[in-house]
């Protein structure tokens, strides 16, 4: 079986360039998402907020709404950055509890979660970031 390698800086890029176009007018924290699919599609997300707070999602679900509206199934990799709008990539930025588990209903819990703080990539797993997941 032909096994291609993740691109990682790619995948953390294309999130990072993402974060421009964040709508983050109550945190000012721009968060960016790229979503590797099985078949080579990266599709972008990032955090959408709204004066209802509870409304805004995060770039972590954006990212899979576009990709499976465009009718992508099978999911590679997730890269997520995150940090104050319009300054460098400081911390990581790792995706929030109501992500782990919406990412537990399409991924398996060997899904590589990358994350990065400006200067080093954090390689996590969806079922490290969310053990014991709940499932119907
Ligand atoms: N946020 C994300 O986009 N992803 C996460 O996993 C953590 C939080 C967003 C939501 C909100 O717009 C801002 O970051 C501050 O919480």
């Amino acid at each position: 079986m032909h096994f291609k390698a993740i691109d990682e800086q790619m995948l953390i890029g294309q999130a990072n360039e993402a974060r421009a176009h964040s709508y983050t007018r109550y945190s000012d924290f721009a968060v960016g998402a790229a979503l590797l699919c099985a078949d080579g599609r990266v599709f972008a997300g990032v955090n959408i907020e709204n004066g209802s707070y509870g409304a805004t999602i995060c770039a972590e679900r954006s990212a899979f709404a576009s990709a499976i509206s465009a009718g992508a199934k099978d999911f590679v990799a997730i890269a997520v950055v995150g940090g104050k709008k319009g300054e460098p990539i400081t911390a990581f930025c790792p995706p929030c509890g109501i992500c782990r588990q919406f990412m537990s209903e399409f991924c398996t819990p060997d899904f590589p979660v990358l994350l990065w703080d400006g200067e080093r990539i954090e390689r996590k797993t969806l079922g490290a970031l969310l053990p014991e997941a709940f499932a119907l």
